[in-house]
C-alpha cells in the first residue's frame, strides 16, 4: 500500500510538471498563432486569451509578429500607488488595431471591429519597480468614421489598456483605457475633449535615432 501511494504521488508530480511545461509551450504557441492571424476559431481564441492572462508572468512582451507592417513602438509603463510607490505584479492587459485599423484577422473581410478577438494583444506583469514594457507598432485609426449629427467622426488611433492589481481599484476608463497620441492628425478638438472628459491618456510619442517610437506612461492605482 505504501509503495503504491508513493508511486501514485510520483506519477502525479511528474504529470503535473509535464502538464505545466507543455502548457507553457502551448500558451506561447497559441499567442503566436493569434498574432499571426493563423488562429481562426473565435471561441478558442477567447479561451486562449483568458488562459494567457491567468498565466501572465513576463514583464516585457512583443505583441506583434515578425514582419508586421507599421512603425515600431516601445511602450514603457510604470504602475504606482498614490504615494508614488511601485506596484509589483499588477496585470496589464493590452490590445490594439493593426495599421489598417482592424482588430481581428477577419475584420476587413467581414466589415467588423472585433475588439475582444483582437489579433495584436498581450498580458504582462509589472516588475518590482512597477515597470512593464510592450513592443508593438503604432496602430492605425479605424477605417470607417462614426456618423454624427455634425458629420463624420474619425476615431483616432489608440491602444486599449487595463491594469489590475490586488488591493487596488482596476485602472480603467469605461471598459478599458484608450491611449491616444498627441501627434495624431485625428486628435481634433472634439477628440481632445473626449479624452479629457473620459480620462483617456494622451501620450506624446518620441522617436529614437533608429526610428523607433517610444512612449512613457505612468499609471496610478487607487486603493480598492
Ligand atoms: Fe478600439
Amino acid at each position: 500500500m505504501f509503495v503504491m501511494l508513493v508511486s501514485s504521488l510520483f506519477i502525479q508530480s511528474a504529470q503535473g510538471q509535464s502538464t505545466q511545461y507543455q502548457s507553457e509551450l502551448d500558451w506561447t504557441a497559441k499567442h503566436q498563432a493569434i498574432l499571426n492571424g493563423d488562429a481562426k476559431n473565435r471561441d478558442q481564441n477567447l479561451r486562449s486569451k483568458a488562459l494567457l492572462k491567468e498565466h501572465a508572468r513576463l514583464t516585457e512582451l512583443r505583441i506583434v509578429p515578425d514582419g508586421e507592417p507599421g512603425e515600431p513602438l516601445k511602450l514603457i509603463g510604470r504602475v504606482q500607488d498614490p504615494n508614488g510607490l511601485p506596484i509589483e505584479d499588477a496585470i496589464v492587459s493590452i490590445f490594439q488595431a493593426d495599421t489598417g485599423g482592424f482588430y481581428a484577422w477577419d475584420d476587413a473581410k467581414n466589415g467588423t471591429m472585433d475588439e475582444p478577438n483582437a489579433r495584436l494583444f498581450g498580458f504582462v506583469r509589472t516588475d518590482s519597480k512597477g515597470v512593464f514594457v510592450i513592443y508593438t507598432i503604432r496602430p492605425g485609426g479605424y477605417p470607417r468614421p462614426l456618423k454624427s449629427k455634425t458629420g463624420d467622426l474619425w476615431i483616432p488611433s489608440h491602444i486599449h489598456l487595463t491594469v489590475e492589481a490586488p488591493g487596488f481599484q482596476t485602472h480603467q476608463c469605461a471598459s478599458t483605457c484608450q491611449l491616444v497620441f498627441s501627434d495624431d492628425a485625428r486628435m481634433t478638438p472634439y477628440w481632445q475633449k473626449w479624452a479629457k472628459n473620459g480620462g483617456q491618456p494622451i501620450l506624446t510619442p518620441k522617436r529614437s535615432p533608429s526610428g523607433e517610437w517610444f512612449c512613457y506612461y505612468e499609471i496610478t492605482l487607487m486603493p480598492g
